[in-house]
């Protein structure tokens, strides 16, 4: 086995270079051995055989934006545009708990007909009919004072992947009004404010490499995040990157476990991205150190909209229970799926 692998698992303080060899490994059957297994025994050290789950609703797919990648983008004239009602956002979160969930992330474009206001409403609203409840936001990059309201009005976590932790190659996937400073600035801001905070990136976006990669570790060693999500690219056909290749699940997989060795505790989802690029992608990802899922919980009627990428799973009418199915499917690999807000260890 490559030393470079030998020397992480010792010591994950690793220099930038040394990360681009511990990424370059991952093709070595050992290294993804030695991995894999360590990686999972940090999860059960930390977690047992549990398995979290999120009930995430895509409340509107407006945006903003224009980040090249993704199918919802402002520019994109064929997105069918939709935005749920509070009323429908609550009936989510009523059908939700129903099912077990005890966290709720709403996530959406960067869409203005949500203000603060508008934004504070639901969250207490949420917060006051399900108190036990976690409530993560992931609507994209806001103020300072905007933060600070959406926490004193209840908020727990927040999600917003940095996508790149390199500025050239952040400029090719975002146009030049989107600053990776900026994105970054959100991040420490959200930390400061007291949330769980997620960053994370795609595995194999158009004009990343390896130094790119390595720089996404190096700054998730400095930013230490509860929660880290990470997937593959996957090209949508509306999109500047529709014939680009997607990325590799395999490489997915093995940076997978080399974050939970990095950050021990880390919540680390299994993406429905991983989910698209294969079948049994979720359950690969709990068997290389992920520990949490979030099933659709969107209205059935909405799913197919909120197309970030092709081919995504969990859209069709089959799909009108995710939670069953992935109960079924953490059950098949060994774990068990828990009714628990499912917040870090300390
Ligand atoms: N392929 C994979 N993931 C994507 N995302 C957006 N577009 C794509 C795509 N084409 C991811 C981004 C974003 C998250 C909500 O979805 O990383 O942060
Ligand atoms: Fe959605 Fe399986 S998780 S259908």
């Amino acid at each position: 086995m490559e030393k470079i692998v030998k020397d992480f698992l010792e010591n994950q303080n690793l220099k930038k270079d040394e990360f681009v060899e511990l990424i370059r490994a991952y093709k070595d059957p050992e290294a993804v051995e030695a991995l894999k297994t360590r990686a999972v025994e940090l999860r059960k050290k930390y977690y047992g055989d549990q398995v979290f789950t999120r009930g995430l609703i895509e409340f509107t797919n407006y945006c903003k934006n224009d980040c090249y990648y993704c199918g919802i983008r402002k520019s994109n004239r064929n997105a069918d545009r939709y935005r749920l009602t509070e009323e429908e956002i609550l009936t989510c979160c009523e059908n939700g708990y129903e099912l077990g969930f005890r966290t709720f992330v709403l996530q959406g474009g960067e869409d203005p007909y949500y203000t603060d206001e508008r934004m504070e409403s639901i969250i207490r609203k949420i917060k006051k009919g399900w108190p036990d409840c976690a409530l993560t936001l992931s609507i994209g990059e806001k103020s300072y004072d905007s933060y600070k309201r959406f926490k004193e009005a209840g908020a727990d976590r927040y999600l917003l992947r940095h996508e790149t932790a390199d500025a050239v190659h952040y400029g090719q996937l975002h146009p030049e009004t989107q600053k990776l400073s900026e994105r970054m600035d959100c991040l420490w801001n959200l930390k400061k404010l007291g949330y769980q905070v997620g960053a994370g990136f795609m595995v194999g976006s158009p004009g990343q490499t390896d130094d790119c990669l390595a720089e996404d570790l190096v700054f998730l060693q400095k930013l230490k995040p509860q929660m880290v999500g990470i997937g593959p690219f996957i090209p949508h056909h509306d999109t500047r990157f529709a014939q680009e290749p997607a990325g590799s699940v395999e490489l997915t997989l093995y940076l997978l476990s080399v974050i939970r060795i990095m950050l021990p505790k880390v919540l680390l989802p299994a993406t429905t991205a991983l989910g698209t690029m294969d079948p049994r992608g979720r359950e690969k990802g709990l068997e290389r150190g992920a520990n949490v899922v979030m099933p659709n919980l969107s209205p059935v009627k909405n799913r197919k909209a909120y197309e970030l990428y092709d081919n995504k799973i969990c859209t069709g009418e089959e799909a009108a229970e995710c939670r069953g199915c992935l109960s079924r499917r953490v059950e098949s690999v060994g774990y068990h799926l828990v009714s628990d807000r499912g917040d870090a260890v300390e």
